[in-house]
């Protein structure tokens, strides 16, 4: 099982920001504080400093709330359900299910920009963001596999950050091209469509 500690950290480092800019800070925060308790017992300074750089700085004060309540509250081991981890400083819808669904391998599904993205486009959704969103939700939900459902969030992510681009999606080498409604109407690349601001 991947390292619920990891996995969260990398979420809330990942909240905003990419993972490029992600990779050394998490190198740094694990190699500092190896494990949640390590984490909970550091300074708030070290951990801001630590933290300069990756910028919304509310997320690195969330993190030391949360790694302290895990610590006292939960023996320093993270709950895998996403009601008890909405419940943690810093951690939304979104992050709840990633974790849930990377740390713990449960069948939650994660819906962040680039698997709307990719679900607008195998489906050809043409209903514009953000009146879609709920649409694209239950589209994302009925794909959501009961086995390896933490491969298949962390895929269905990649597919989107590096396949199915906003821009120039590289359709030719897309595992989901043949059954992408999308790419056979030629819309793929439009979508999805968002409302005027
Ligand atoms: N952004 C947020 N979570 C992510 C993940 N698990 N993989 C890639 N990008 C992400």
């Amino acid at each position: 099982m991947p390292d619920p500690y990891r996995i969260w950290l990398s979420e809330v480092m990942l909240q905003q920001t990419t993972v490029a800019a992600v990779k050394d800070y998490f190198l740094k925060f694990t190699t500092l504080w190896p494990t949640v308790q390590d984490l909970a017992a550091a300074e708030d300074a070290d951990v801001m400093a630590a933290w300069a750089g990756l910028g919304y700085y509310a997320r690195a004060r969330n993190l030391l709330k949360c790694a302290r309540v895990v610590a006292a509250e939960y023996m320093g081991v993270f709950p895998s359900d996403r009601d008890s981890l909405q419940t943690l400083p810093g951690i939304g819808p979104y992050t709840s299910a990633a974790i849930s669904a990377i740390a713990f391998d449960l069948p939650e599904t994660v819906l962040d920009g680039n698997v709307e993205r990719v679900m607008a486009r195998i489906h050809a959704i043409e209903t514009p963001l953000p009146t879609a969103k709920p649409e694209l939700m239950a589209l994302a939900q009925a794909l959501t596999p009961l086995k390896r459902a933490g491969d298949y969030a962390q895929a269905v992510m990649d597919l989107g950050a590096t396949i199915c681009t906003p821009k120039n999606p590289v359709c030719g080498i897309c595992p989901w091209r043949d059954g992408c409604e999308g790419h056979a109407t030629g819309i793929a690349p439009e979508l999805p469509r968002k409302l005027a601001k």
